[in-house]
């Protein structure tokens, strides 16, 4: 562990081993579905998602009945005016919701009836850069002296060239290629964007942007939203002197040959964490969840704090290997520890689908099956990713059709991958637009479309979403499978995984086969000393009860012993 990863972990209060049973425990217990908005269902048919979508599709993902998914938070990819240079993560007013999506009106309509289905709504708050377009930067660049001069992270060249061209202030870089400073002639200074020069950094050093954001946040509290996901949260200080970073060796794209000291994870960061779950601790069963960006396990737990989550992403990086995730896992909960309480991810906005990671055929769901069981009985809140519950893959969109403005940009300055393949519109039924639109949407669907959809699947009780509503209502009922303790149980088979759940009284075993040939493997005794018994496969008929299992290729279990 890194100096600075000790120096967070001493500031923050350690979790406490044995959580009270309080409001946290929905964010423990609890499944989160990420909507990305655009993509999840158009009612306007304008070919863009929107609110109304959002409210159309909440009794499939929970009506409190096991034919619906059964998660029970959504969270919202940014629903806020954006001038659409970063897909909504560049926002120019946050207390406001983009018309493409709806009104305010929408919003609380849609917050109304989350809530009469007992389902969260998470907000995505992007709280380390605004649009260019914010007043709040347009008047910001318009002069050095006016209210807001100080609002962003401005500084003088560092000397001019002989030809007379400004100098950046230190070597930092955009994460999305290219330099992270850019040139303003008007104040004839530079400033910073750790992300797209249409994406400039506040400067969270000026307590009257603290302030600013701070309301924002308890705006979107008074109107109902259960909790915030904060975009690249540990980026928020910089050091206060700017520093250049040290390179590194090795790194593909100029953002890794750096090590980013001084660009994020600044000790000034853990106060504000905690002004900030204190406003959000207020109210009784708020959560928050931190993207971490770029930032390894240990760094997630020891931001991490009951009731406020932090992503990592160490588990969308294995390969499809029992003993890859079995290593990273253990990395994990010794991280984490048994008191910390991780996130589980294998997909999201800005990643590869996990169905396209793992895919091992065109048409074959026997990974798809085996991670959704780990994905849902792993320790640690699941986050999934919409579509994901139907296995949907990545999707090719040519260079012309291309709308991750970051990928149009990068293709020239760095190799980035083009985000649009994992956000193609959700195919809720057959038809050329797969019921999601009824006008050209704004991206290209899936080929597939026409053969995996909601309502195919639904009609397949052997299919990817049947499985994830059993596996979902299966933890709903299990508190081992949610909340439990995780112990790592080593059964003689380098293709298998294998763990045990234990909460109270009860006790779970997941086994996961990651080969393509059957095996023969001895469980462990359970805890009560009864047999284990299997309430849950990804292959019919369930195997039988007993101390041995003949584990099919790609197989995933859950046994119990009660
Ligand atoms: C992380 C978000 O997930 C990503 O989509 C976005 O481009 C960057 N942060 C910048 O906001």
């Amino acid at each position: 562990m890194g100096d600075r990863d000790q120096a967070i972990m001493d500031a923050l209060p350690e979790a406490p081993v044995t959580p009270a049973a309080d409001a946290l425990e929905g964010w423990r217990s609890g499944v989160v579905y990420q909507v990305y908005p655009r993509s999840f269902s158009d009612t306007d048919g304008d070919g863009v998602g929107d609110l109304a979508g959002i409210l159309d599709h909440l009794d499939y993902l929970n009506d409190g009945s096991p034919d619906s998914l059964g998660i029970d938070a959504i969270w919202l990819s940014p629903i806020y005016p954006s001038a659409g240079f970063d897909s909504g993560y560049d926002v120019s007013d946050y207390s406001a919701i983009d018309r493409i999506f709806g009104t305010l009106a929408d919003f609380e309509r849609l917050v109304a009836e989350a809530h009469r289905r007992g389902i969260r709504v998470i907000l995505d708050l992007v709280l380390n850069h605004t649009s260019h377009l914010h007043p709040w930067f347009v008047e910001s660049r318009a002069s050095r002296t006016g209210l807001r001069s100080d609002w962003y992270i401005w500084r003088d060249p560092a000397g001019y060239s002989p030809a007379g061209r400004p100098r950046r202030p230190n070597n930092w870089v955009s994460f999305f290629g290219g330099p992270a400073w850019t040139w303003d002639a008007t104040r004839e200074q530079f400033y910073l964007h750790t992300f797209l020069p249409q994406q400039p950094d506040l400067n969270w050093r000026n307590p009257a942007v603290r302030a600013a954001v701070l309301e924002i946040i308890r705006t979107w509290l008074d109107r109902g939203v259960d909790g915030f996901r904060f975009d690249v949260f540990n980026a928020f200080f910089k050091h206060a002197d700017l520093p250049s970073n040290p390179y590194r060796l090795g790194g593909r794209r100029a953002y890794s040959r750096q090590v980013h000291l001084y660009d994020k994870n600044q000790p000034e960061l853990v106060e504000l964490l905690a002004e900030i779950r204190q406003i959000v601790d207020e109210l009784p069963g708020r959560m928050t969840v931190g993207e971490l960006f770029e930032g390894s396990v240990r760094q997630a737990a020891a931001y991490t704090a009951p009731g406020h989550l932090i992503f990592d992403f160490s588990l969308i990086r294995q390969p499809w290997s029992a003993r890859a995730f079995a290593r990273a896992i253990a990395e994990r909960e010794a991280a984490f520890g048994p008191g910390g309480w991780p996130t589980i991810v294998l997909s999201n906005h800005d990643q590869s689908r996990s169905a396209s990671r793992y895919d091992d055929g065109p048409h074959g769901d026997a990974r798809v099956k085996v991670a959704a069981t780990l994905l849902m009985t792993l320790r640690g809140t699941p986050f999934l990713y919409y579509g994901e519950e139907i296995g949907l893959r990545d999707v090719a969109v040519p260079w012309a059709e291309i709308q991750d403005p970051a990928a149009r940009r990068s293709r020239f300055l760095s190799s980035w991958w083009n985000r649009d393949q994992a956000r193609a519109p959700m195919p809720w039924g057959p038809g050329p637009i797969a019921g999601f639109s009824t006008a050209r949407p704004w991206l290209r669907m899936s080929p597939e479309s026409a053969t995996r959809n909601v309502a195919s699947q639904t009609a397949d009780p052997g299919s990817v979403l049947s499985y994830y509503r059993r596996l979902i209502w299966l933890r709903r009922s299990r508190s081992a499978l949610s909340v439990g303790s995780y112990e790592e149980v080593g059964i003689g088979d380098a293709s298998v995984f294998a763990y045990l759940r234990r909460a109270a009284d009860q006790a779970a075993l997941v086994v996961l086969g990651f080969g393509r040939r059957a095996v023969t493997v001895a469980l462990p005794e359970s805890p009560s000393g009864r047999p284990w018994r299997a309430v849950l496969s990804t292959h019919d008929p369930l195997p039988p009860a007993g101390d041995r299992l003949e584990l099919r290729p790609l197989e995933a279990v859950i046994f119990v012993d009660d």
